[in-house]
């Protein structure tokens, strides 16, 4: 049974917001216990939690999206559980089985679907699971307890603007160290990046764009998106790099870009200053969707890619593939959408 829920849904930006349920699983003794959910948005943790203290956590993002027939459907949750695989490898935690964390996000969705937004609002429900190390601790080591969760909530666009384009600045601060945890969906990487945004924002940027670590001369991240740009011979090329978060939008759209749209891919690096070589460029993630970069501020220059103020046609076509996919209007790769209900 569904209830209308009041919201607008048009002037959802990216905000936290209650929603009634949440899944939640506790780990001790080598196991994690059966997941149920909750109507309690507080966690009571031990003030000891390494979490707290260290950093030993890590999260995921993934959306719930409103198909045209109503029906709601996730967007390779498989990969989402992937790579918390892989960060919590990377802090020393347990790692959350790929079934049970698909049906923790299906259960999330489920639950609160009267907050998952009408199709054609453009607006998602956002999925946010989540592990932290709890539990009485002091050392510098792994914690001897853990909780797995997801909480869900509506959102609209990340960037002001949506598909309108937005200028970024490179930042002189690095977001990973060359053998770091840039690779890791681990919150000590967002702390640090919490500073050179704000400059940014202060600067009349949307974001800060990070450099290699190393040797500060090739594009890495767009803040919490990864970079993708169009060669002036259409081809899509994204930055290779072991201290970039591996992206599923980004990967997505280098398979749809080959595969649908006949264009040429390549993962490789990309200087900061050979931005001449693209005559497109944008910001890709589950949050920012493809935000279409209008100029990237790098010494002090604005180089501008197609316009300040209007989308690109490649990334245009990128984004209509991509969204059709996710929405339910064009047809996907196998196994990419997973049927909530
Ligand atoms: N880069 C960073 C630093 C991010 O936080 C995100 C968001 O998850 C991305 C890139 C985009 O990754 P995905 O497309 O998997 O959401
Ligand atoms: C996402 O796209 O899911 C992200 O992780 C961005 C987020 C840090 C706001």
């Amino acid at each position: 049974m569904s209830t209308p829920v009041n919201i607008d849904w048009s002037k959802l930006g990216f905000a936290y917001m209650k929603t009634p349920y949440r899944y939640i699983s506790r780990w001790k003794d080598g196991q994690w216990s059966q997941g149920e959910l909750t109507e309690d948005n507080q966690l009571h943790i031990s003030e000891s939690s390494s979490a707290l203290h260290y950093g030993q956590q890590c999260f995921e993002g993934l959306k719930a999206y409103r198909t045209k027939d109503g029906s709601v459907q996730l967007f390779r949750p498989d990969q989402n559980a992937k790579r918390m695989h892989q960060s919590c490898a990377r802090v020393l935690m347990p790692q959350v089985p790929e079934e049970m964390f698909i049906d923790a996000c299906k259960q999330v969705a489920t639950a609160n679907i009267d907050y998952v937004p009408p199709y054609g609002t453009g607006a998602t429900l956002y999925l946010r699971p989540f592990v932290i190390g709890v539990g009485d601790n002091i050392g510098v080591k792994p914690a001897p307890e853990y909780i797995f969760s997801v909480f869900c909530l509506p959102v609209g666009p990340y960037f002001k603007g949506g598909l309108s384009p937005v200028n970024f600045t490179v930042s002189d601060y690095d977001r990973a160290a060359p053998y770091g945890t840039g690779a890791a969906k681990v919150g000590g990487n967002y702390a640090g990046s919490m500073m050179p945004h704000e400059e940014a924002v202060e600067k009349g940027f949307a974001d800060c764009i990070y450099l290699d670590p190393l040797t500060h001369t090739k594009i890495e991240e767009v803040g919490a998106a990864n970079f993708f740009g169009i060669t002036k011979d259409n081809e899509f090329v994204t930055p290779k790099s072991p201290s970039i978060l591996p992206s599923i939008t980004k990967y997505s759209l280098l398979y749809l870009a080959e595969n649908y749209l006949d264009m040429k891919v390549s993962e490789r690096d990309v200087y900061i200053d050979k931005l001449d070589e693209f005559a497109e460029a944008g910001a890709c993630g589950t949050a920012a969707v493809i935000t279409p970069i209008g100029g990237i501020d790098y010494k002090d220059k604005l180089h501008v890619f197609y316009s300040e103020t209007e989308v690109g046609p490649m990334t245009k076509k990128l984004y209509d593939t991509l969204c059709g996919i996710q929405f339910g209007d064009v047809d996907a790769p196998e196994g990419w959408i997973v049927k909530v209900d």
